[in-house]
């Protein structure tokens, strides 16, 4: 789907849909006002008959509108949607309205269509959601409800629509005119990295490999020639003593990859941001079986590592001016002959020794080899992204991810940033009070912490890898994915990383 900006009134488009808004006070929006005075009050009969009230995301589609000469409009259908109070525009309501719309217009046999939901006054808008936020996720919330992963469906419906318009009556300032379109270039960008996150995510297990993702970050430096890519093999990260990392592959006939990707289009000898994903292709739990309800889910434990990559996709195609790395840490999780036991003792590259009491936290002993081999880069900070814990769906729900960070502003950054773009985060504490309940027996710790605060011990785990730099660690399994009817990947938080590295890395 392609996404533009385009300044006219909306009586000369000319377009298969024109989309205007109406609030909830049914009172209508420029673009609707000129509308419906200029199509004999169209859209007020429409409010006055109660088809549509106003309310956030409602939509109704009027065809073949005339005016007072009966002659039709130039655009073909107008589709009126709900924009909700006037006062005061939220990202998240302005995401409803966006997705909504867009809901519609998939269901239509379009090509095109032009959308004024955008044009909002510039003074109604709060200091925290200017124009360019707006339009980025604008797209986003768009694209949202435009995708389908349907590689492996015989019948392979697809939305008609290609191109949307985002339209403005006036031009206004230059700065106003320039954030629109860093706006739209932005979310664009974005909208594609969350296409690809999701399209990782919901590939089955026997397809998405470790080896599989490896060829796509090489298929990413072909497409982007500012990427590099490298990839560590099982010998080549034995060398390296990552005996953590390598005992999650080592019940799997798939072999582990460490994959390290690196756009370096920042200031020369600027620190880089380093990103550093969880992508376990497939949790069984190893020997520590998980039980069978749902299992088919865990495909999904490779979504750190496709956010990892949709963000670098969403910062190469919008040639942001940023030093990044990222590294993702791969691996399948079964419970081969040559799995881990629990009870087995493993070195990790930092010379740390770890007792598996369970081989399903098989993230974290992943993660941490990655965190050690990501200090070669000197980074400016370091933040991992991963379906960790089943235990932060039970602290948080699905609707922030959790942040944990061994440095304030940090986390501070990142929380920002998730709220500027509507990809949230909630901060836990990594206090150290519950670095005992990682206490081993035998080893320099235990890879799980007990009942108690579950998601907290697995930060506490990585947190004795990270002391070299700061560090925030994103705890995603609520928020990668969405189970049940409409059960499919989210492409979060590819919104919240994209949106850190343009405001702190630039
Ligand atoms: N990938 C899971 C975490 C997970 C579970 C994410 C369910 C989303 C939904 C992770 O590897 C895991 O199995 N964690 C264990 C840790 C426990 C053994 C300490 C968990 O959460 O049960
Ligand atoms: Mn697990
Ligand atoms: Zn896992």
């Amino acid at each position: 789907m392609q996404y533009q900006i385009k300044y006219a009134s909306p009586l000369t488009i000319r377009t298969d849909c024109l989309i205007v808004g109406i609030y909830a006070s049914k009172k209508l929006s420029s673009a609707a006002e000129k509308i419906n005075i200029a199509c004999k009050t169209a859209i007020t009969q429409c409010l006055k008959n109660g088809d549509i009230t106003g309310k956030t995301g409602e939509t109704l589609l009027l065809q073949e509108l005339k005016d007072q000469d009966n002659k039709a409009l130039p655009s073909k259908r107008i589709l009126l949607v709900g924009m909700g109070e006037q006062k005061k525009p939220t990202i998240a309501n302005i995401k409803k309205i966006h997705e909504s719309a867009a809901k519609a217009l998939s269901k239509l046999n379009i090509n095109n269509a032009v959308s004024y939901l955008a044009d909002i006054d510039h003074k109604a808008l709060p200091e925290q959601l200017q124009e360019d936020t707006l339009l980025s996720s604008a797209i986003v919330a768009s694209d949202q409800a435009f995708y389908q992963y349907s590689e492996f469906k015989s019948d392979k419906h697809t939305v008609k629509c290609n191109k949307i318009h985002f339209a403005f009556e006036n031009k206004g300032s230059a700065s106003l005119q320039k954030k629109r379109k860093t706006g739209q270039t932005q979310g664009s960008a974005i909208a594609i990295g969350i296409h690809k996150t999701k399209d990782l995510g919901n590939a089955p297990g026997n397809v998405c490999t470790p080896t599989y993702l490896a060829k796509e970050a090489k298929q990413l430096q072909k497409t982007y020639k500012n990427i590099k890519v490298s990839v560590l093999e099982e010998k080549d990260m034995a060398k390296l003593g990552m005996h953590s990392l390598l005992s999650v592959s080592k019940g799997s006939k798939e072999p582990a990859k460490l994959i390290i990707m690196q756009y370096m289009q920042g200031k020369k000898g600027k620190k880089p941001a380093v990103l550093v994903g969880k992508g376990i292709t497939f949790d069984t739990g190893g020997i520590s079986l998980k039980p069978g309800a749902q299992m088919d889910e865990m495909k999904y434990d490779m979504c750190g590592a496709a956010s990892v990559i949709g963000t670098m996709n969403a910062v190469a195609e919008m040639q942001l001016p940023v030093n990044l790395v990222c590294i993702i840490a791969s691996a399948e999780n079964m419970p081969g002959s040559q799995a881990s036991r629990p009870g087995d003792i493993v070195t990790s590259m930092s010379g740390q020794t770890i007792e598996i009491l369970n081989t399903d936290a098989e993230g974290r002993l992943v993660l941490c080899d990655a965190l050690t081999y990501a200090e070669k880069f000197n980074p400016a900070a370091v933040i991992d992204i991963a379906t960790l814990t089943g235990a932060c769906i039970i602290a948080l729900g699905r609707v922030p991810s959790a942040v944990f960070s061994n440095k304030q502003a940090l986390a501070d950054k990142l929380i920002a940033s998730g709220d500027a773009i509507h990809d949230r985060l909630w901060q836990l504490p990594i206090w150290d009070d519950y670095q005992t309940q990682l206490d081993s027996n035998f080893a320099d710790m235990a890879n799980i912490g007990g009942r108690d605060a579950g998601s907290i011990t697995a930060a506490c785990f990585l947190s004795r890898f990270t002391k070299k730099y700061p560090w925030a660690h994103l705890d995603i399994a609520g928020t990668a994915w969405v189970s049940g009817k409409a059960k499919g990947a989210t492409g979060r938080p590819v919104p919240l990383l994209t949106q850190y590295l343009i405001d702190n890395h630039c």
